[in-house]
């Protein structure tokens, strides 16, 4: 089976994670978001992925590679500049097969896509779009069924007086090559505004999932999504490696302290006797932690340093960042890649500082 996943989108609402790094190679526990997807596509039979990309292409290539290490034939295709979501796609015609998946390539989801095809087979459908159900749909494309699951109506980002149902379109789809067809080209064409609808009464269907799922879109979401990722709420790998310890620290790690699961601690971290790091905490390669703090429901990346008697609490920080004693770094703040803190700061309320700031001691107090 062939895949194409849409990574042309540039993360705006994920920054400053998003202002040094492609959205899909972010790294998500301990690895890049977007093998969430791959791994996933893999064990639904699929083979041949197609990713096609638009920002920082290259470095997306650079960390995946040609698949191999997941089994997986990986080929990327640029847009010369954005195409939209339908625009994308036809760009990449010349290489589809007559039936293949297609996947908006940021969200975390375990949607059993071989049911998902086998309906489709079924009905006999054009297109078949995984459903799932969220609380509000307005940022979503809601989507109506009749009975026989054809879909009724597609309404793409819907008014609060448009909801008459949770059901929403979760970015996975099933499609015939004939679909392709219906594309304009050369110019920007919304897949959701303005295929789906044409299709609608032509062998479009709604395949309802109430599998795990989650765009990982924006800081609170990227956090949530690690904490489902650790505490098994969505099948993964990594949920496997965890096991029932819920607990991964490398053998190469030096820890002094305490690690209260679930907990991702990597090679050549150090934690300082007297911290505190868990539950729900990830530690990426080479990060320290000093005495006396403590580090919860965070995620702390590449060669992070923070020092002694500081407080993370529901907390993004980046690779290579340094923090100060005493400071307190809570609330769904993010800092970003290379960002310095100095001693007695309170950064929280979702404050994001962009990459290589330096704040210099006490600068900020809440
Ligand atoms: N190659 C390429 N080119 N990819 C693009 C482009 C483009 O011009 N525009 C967007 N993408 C990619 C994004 O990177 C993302 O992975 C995917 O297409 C969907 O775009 P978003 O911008 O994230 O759309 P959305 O989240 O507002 O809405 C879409 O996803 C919802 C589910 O999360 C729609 O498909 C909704 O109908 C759906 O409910
Ligand atoms: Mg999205």
């Amino acid at each position: 089976m062939q895949a194409v996943i849409l990574v042309g989108g540039e993360g705006t609402r994920l920054r400053p994670l998003t202002s040094t790094v492609p959205k899909p190679v972010v790294p998500l526990v301990d690895r890049p978001f977007i093998t969430y997807m791959l791994e996933w596509l893999h064990a639904n039979g699929v083979e041949d992925v197609i990713m096609s990309c638009g920002f920082l292409a290259t470095a997306v290539r650079n960390v995946l590679g040609d698949g191999s290490a997941l089994g997986l034939r990986l080929r990327f295709v640029e847009e010369p500049e954005p195409r939209g979501t339908a625009g994308a796609l036809k760009f990449a015609e010349s290489m589809l097969q007559e039936r293949f998946l297609m996947l908006n390539g940021d969200v975390l989801t375990d949607i059993d896509l071989r049911a998902q095809m086998d309906q489709h087979e079924r009905t006999g459908a054009r297109g078949t779009l995984a459903l799932v159900p969220v609380e509000d749909p307005t940022a979503y494309g809601l989507v109506r069924l009749q009975e026989d699951r054809a879909v009724k109506e597609f309404v793409e980002k819907p008014a609060s007086d448009e909801i008459d149902t949770n059901m929403i379109s979760a970015g996975a789809y099933v499609l015939e090559r004939d679909v392709v067809e219906l594309i304009p080209p050369n110019r920007n064409v919304s897949i959701e505004r303005e295929i789906w609808p044409q299709l609608v009464g032509g062998g479009l269907y709604g395949y309802p999932s109430h599998s795990y799922w989650l765009d990982i879109g924006t800081p609170d979401r990227y956090l949530q999504a690690t904490f489902d990722i650790m505490e098994g709420h969505v099948h993964t790998e990594v949920g496997e490696h965890l096991g029932s310890s819920y607990r991964l620290i490398d053998e190469e790690a030096d820890v002094q302290g305490r690690v209260v699961p679930p907990a991702v601690i990597e090679r050549g971290c150090q934690i300082a006797a007297d911290a505190t790091v868990g539950s729900l905490a990830v530690l990426a390669q080479d990060s320290s932690v000093g005495p006396g703090t403590t580090i919860e429901r965070s995620v702390v990346l590449n060669g992070a340093e923070i020092g002694r008697n500081c407080t993370l609490r529901d907390c993004i920080v980046s690779a290579g960042c340094r923090v100060g004693s005493h400071t307190h770094i809570t609330g769904g703040a993010v800092l970003g890649e290379g960002v310095t803190v100095g001693a007695n700061n309170v950064i929280t309320r979702g404050i994001r500082i962009f990459p290589s700031v330096t704040l210099p001691d006490g600068a900020i107090k809440f």
